[in-house]
């Protein structure tokens, strides 16, 4: 593989202290090994840059998944089969995988998924069509099920789970409204997704104009992100409501994180909340990619990408953007050599 040139791999340097900073990655530069018998070479055209990473980065023993100083940066790639030894994978095949921040990665072919480009795009399995969309398709049906006429809160709602549910309520005949940090991004949430209603949480009549705009109440708080959105939101949740716990971007570079103090109002409205991990519903993942293929054909589904053109050693400074909030969508780094 020696025509091929080095394989850029990203390393944690050390745990970060709050937000990530570039000193706390470093890069390194290998040989590409040979692929043994049963193995497949890939070369990464997209680095899928997901929250959670500041999550298992973290100095911690509290997460089951953990990266510590030396290992590879985990993160979804998608790439292309360049070299097979397997018979399972034809060169030319495209794939994605959890393989790291890397430009070529070695894989039995056990971990991956091939992805079908003429479905969605090579990106999109990702972000919409890979486990961002998965994630708000099995949260919101399977867990919890809106209803015509019911109110649904997203919060992160222009990320990218939040940027699908948000059009899946929509779907479903909800009446959706997204909490987002700027005017800019409430604006695209209602002119590009339909969101009936997008609150920036940086206004300080925020929770005002939540409470005037579900004045039935909420019965669902799809939440992304934690902290005082969710926390004021469950004021407001309906009787029977679900508070989904997809994920809590805003804890994640907190040293201490902080829980919901009004869980209160759970008691006093019989409402649950409720766990998730996309990862139980491996088995349905064709289900659900057949629906939203359908939808993405009929013109009911978008699935909303931000790219950032670099190389390996320019995920830091994406990932950084990430926690900025500069993302209409999911956040992807696209390699020099994607399509
Ligand atoms: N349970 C599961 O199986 C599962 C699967 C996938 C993802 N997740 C979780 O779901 C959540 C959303 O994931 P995603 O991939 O869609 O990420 P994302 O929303 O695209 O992540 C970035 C967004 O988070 C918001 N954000 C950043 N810092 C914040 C802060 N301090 N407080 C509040 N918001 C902040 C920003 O949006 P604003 O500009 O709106 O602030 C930013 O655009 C993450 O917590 C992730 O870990 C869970």
């Amino acid at each position: 593989m020696s025509n091929l040139g080095k394989n850029k791999q990203l390393t944690l340097a050390k745990h970060p202290n709050g937000l990530t900073q570039i000193d706390d990655f470093s890069i390194k530069e290998i040989d590409i090994p040979e692929i043994k018998i049963g193995e497949i070479l890939i070369e990464t055209h997209y680095v899928g840059v997901d929250a959670a990473l500041r999550l298992i980065v973290r100095d911690s023993d509290e997460f089951l998944f953990r990266v510590q100083p030396g290992d590879i940066i985990h993160a979804n790639i998608a790439g292309k089969v360049i070299a097979s030894n397997n018979p399972e994978f034809n060169v030319g095949e495209f794939v994605n995988g959890s393989l790291g921040v890397q430009s070529f990665a070695i894989s039995d072919g056990s971990n991956l998924e091939k992805c079908n480009i003429d479905l969605a795009p090579l990106g999109s399995w990702l972000g919409g069509f890979g486990v961002s969309g998965l994630t708000a398709y099995f949260a919101l049906f399977d867990e919890c099920k809106p209803q015509p006429g019911q109110t649904v809160l997203i919060t992160g709602a222009a990320g990218a789970v939040g940027s699908m549910a948000g059009q899946l309520a929509k779907l479903a005949g909800a009446k959706v409204i997204g909490t987002t940090s700027s005017k800019e991004k409430c604006k695209w949430l209602i002119d590009e997704l339909g969101y009936d209603v997008a609150i920036n949480y940086n206004d300080d009549d925020w929770f005002e104009q939540l409470e005037k705009e579900a004045s039935n109440r909420i019965n669902i708080i799809f939440d992304n992100t934690g902290g005082f959105v969710m926390n004021e939101g469950l004021k407001l949740i309906a009787m029977h409501g679900v508070v989904l716990l997809c994920g809590s971007t805003s804890q994640y570079s907190q040293e201490k994180m902080d829980g919901p103090s009004n869980y209160i109002w759970l008691g006093s409205m019989r409402a649950r909340l409720q766990g998730f991990v996309i990862f139980d519903y491996v088995e349905r993942y064709s289900e659900a990619r057949e629906n939203m293929s359908n939808w993405i054909n009929s013109g009911l589904l978008k699935i909303p990408e931000y790219c950032c053109d670099g190389d390996i050693g320019d995920f830091p400074e994406t990932f950084g953007k990430l926690f900025e909030g500069k993302n209409l969508g999911k956040m992807l780094l696209r390699l020099p050599i994607a399509d």
